[in-house]
Parts: C-alpha cells; structure tokens; sequence
C-alpha cells in the first residue's frame, strides 16, 4: 500500500512511500480502509515542523505519517471489536481520550504526530478510537467532523452539561475566520439557533457565512476595530463566547468585545502565538469576570453528542475543495496559503 510520510523538515519534503499492508490485528482492533482524510492546518504545521506546543510533538528523529481526520470503512475486525466489516467510521483525533476534561498523557495519543496519522491507504485503529457515521453523510463530509467540528463544539459548550448543548438566540456567539473549524462553529451554532457575529477578511466569505446562517458579518482587514463593531451589535453586552482562533492579533481584542462574566475559548492562532506585548491578561480577565480556557478538541462522548445534533438537523459540512490521494501535497499546500473556507479534502480510495 502507500502512504505519505514527513521528516516534520518543510511541506515540500512529504513522500509517497511504500509500506506492507497492516494484518495483526489485536483484540478489539480493527483494520480501516481509508476513503477520505481531511486536513487541518495543525497538519502542516506537523510536516513543517512547527506544531510545538507540547513537547510530545516534538520527536521528529522517526518519519511519520501526518493528518488525523478520517472517514474509512471497516475490512476487518478482531475478537471483541466494537465494528462489523462494512461501518464507516471516523477517528477520534486523540485516540486515549475518551470522556471528561483532557489530561496530560492524552497529548501522547495524537493522531498525525506523535500517533502514526492517516495519510495513507489503510490503518488498523482500536475499537474505542472510532465512531460510527452518520448515514446521511458523505465519506468526504464525514472526514471532515473529528478535529474541525469537534473543536467547534468544544469551544461552545465545553462548560455545558453533556447532553445539554447552549441553545437560543439570547446568547451570542463571536466566531473569528472561515477557516474549518470556524465554518463549522457556524454551522453548528446556527442549527442551535445561537446568535453569531462572524469576522474574516473577505467579504466574498462574509457573503458565504450569511448563507450559512450567520446573523452578523464583519470584515476584520476593513474594520480593524472589529471588536467595537461587536459591542455595537450587542447593545455594548459584549459576546457570551469567542472562538478565539487568531491569537497574537486578536486576543487582546477579544477581550474588549467578551460579555461581562462570558468566555475566550482559546482555539488557534493563525495570527501568531505570541499576544503577550499587547495585553496584560490578568487585569483583562479580573476587570470583566472573564473565562480562558483553551480547548483541545474533545472527548469521544462528546464527538457523538455532537453527533445526535448532525444527526437530527442534517448538517453538511462546508467542503472548499477536495484533491486526489496522490496531489496530497498541493492539497497541504492548498490549505496553508489559506484562501479556502471551509474544510479541505484529500480522497484516497
Ligand atoms: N485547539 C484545537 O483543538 C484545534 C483544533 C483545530 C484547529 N485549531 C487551530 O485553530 C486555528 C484554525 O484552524 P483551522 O483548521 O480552522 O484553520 P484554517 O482552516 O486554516 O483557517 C484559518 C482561518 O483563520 C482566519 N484568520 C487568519 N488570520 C486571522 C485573524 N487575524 N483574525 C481572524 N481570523 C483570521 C482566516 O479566515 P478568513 O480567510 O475568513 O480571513 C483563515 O481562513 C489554527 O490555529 C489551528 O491550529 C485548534
């Protein structure tokens, strides 16, 4: 079979290599055909050798294999496996994470790095590492939930009681970008009939996440004063909960546009990591009674009670464009200049 493989040494530097295909299978285990993996920009930060903030991604002595999101089909199973030949199953991206708030070793069971990652024709995964798919989904949308979509979720309703998700249009929702993780906060906090203020720096895109249901658009290259845009649209309240995915450029913005006692979910930073120069956190977060709390995507119980709200409104989620197996590098490449919206996909059977 084939399969990519990095040195974590620059996205020009992937391979296609050849490997045997996995047969032991051990107890529980089941062998995966992948169909589709999708792409995060997590993941070319792994091939570029620049995912580090945990020093679990930072063994780059081995090549690996990158990319975590998966839709596959099961081929075969082992005694005690929780799957029948035939399923369509996702991975959860940490494989050892399977309900309550995250600990440290969980770090260790990243797909994509340190884990071996999905780039490639077939995997063998334990049982509890997969969930079932929803059958009104595509292969290609399916692969798309595990990171990006379970992040969104998180960063909503982290604090809420599972089974419980925040609901109505009384809260308010800041979402920064149109990236996948973004897109799908959107579309999830639509169906959940949230209000929402979406940024970006294309009003082609803005355009875009009003048809998906956004109730305010703002462009945050023609109003770099985003943030008092959004306490015009609240009535000076503020937003109850920011998807806080620039980081250096936005998180002291954030800050000012966060509603009394509400909460930055700290997701990404696309804008760089370092905010320190311009912000003093501690007062920041004293002066407006604020929550910080960064998100690690989520648990499984969690990804299939995100699940149950796919299931019963039938959100697609927004595919920007989908590559071959064997274009895997422009698809990375693709995804890292970052004119996309929505979620890249590379087909592989
Ligand atoms: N914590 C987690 O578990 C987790 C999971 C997934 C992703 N992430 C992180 O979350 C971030 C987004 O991931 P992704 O996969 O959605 O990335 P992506 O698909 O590459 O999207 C990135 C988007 O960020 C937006 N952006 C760039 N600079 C911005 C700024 N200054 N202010 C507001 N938005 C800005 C852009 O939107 P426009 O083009 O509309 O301007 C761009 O499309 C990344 O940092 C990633 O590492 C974290």
């Amino acid at each position: 079979m084939k399969q990519w493989i990095t040195r974590q040494d620059g996205l020009e530097k992937l391979e296609l290599v050849d490997t045997p295909e996995p047969s032991d299978l051990d107890d529980g285990d089941v062998l995966v055909k992948i169909n589709c993996v999708s792409l995060n920009y997590r993941d070319t930060e792994v091939c570029s050798g620049t995912f580090g903030f945990h020093p679990s991604a930072d063994r780059k002595d081995e090549p690996i294999v990158p990319c975590s999101d998966i839709c596959g089909t099961v081929i075969k199973v082992s005694r005690n496996s929780a799957y029948q030949k035939g399923d369509r199953v996702m991975a959860i991206f940490k494989q050892s994470h399977l309900t309550g708030q995250m600990k440290e070793q969980d770090f260790e069971s990243l797909l994509g790095a340190p884990l071996p990652g999905c780039l490639t024709q077939y995997r063998v995964f334990p049982s509890a590492g997969l969930v079932k798919v929803p059958q009104y989904l595509t292969d290609e949308e399916a692969s798309t939930l595990p990171v990006a979509a379970v992040t969104a979720w998180m960063a909503l309703n982290t604090f809420q009681p599972l089974g419980s998700p925040l609901k109505g249009r009384g809260k308010v929702v800041l979402i920064q970008g149109t990236g996948g993780v973004s897109v799908s906060a959107l579309q999830m906090a639509h169906a959940l009939q949230l209000t929402t203020i979406v940024t970006s720096s294309s009003d082609e895109k803005l355009k875009r996440a009003q048809q998906l249901g956004a109730t305010y658009a703002i462009n945050y290259k023609k109003n770099p004063d985003w943030h008092e845009a959004v306490l015009e649209m609240t009535d000076g309240k503020g937003a109850d909960v920011v998807l806080e995915c620039g980081g250096a450029d936005t998180l002291a913005k954030s800050f000012k546009c966060v509603a009394f006692g509400g909460q930055i979910s700290c997701v990404g930073y696309v804008s760089g990591k370092d905010a320190s120069s311009q912000m003093n956190t501690n007062v920041l977060a004293l002066s407006r009674n604020v929550t910080l709390k960064g998100i690690v995507c989520g648990p499984k119980d969690r990804f299939e009670e995100m699940l149950q709200l796919y299931q019963e409104t039938e959100v697609h989620p927004v595919i920007d464009r989908t590559f071959e197996f064997l274009e895997a590098k422009t698809a990375l490449r693709y995804l890292a200049e970052g004119g996309h919206m929505g979620k890249v996909v590379v087909k592989v059977a």
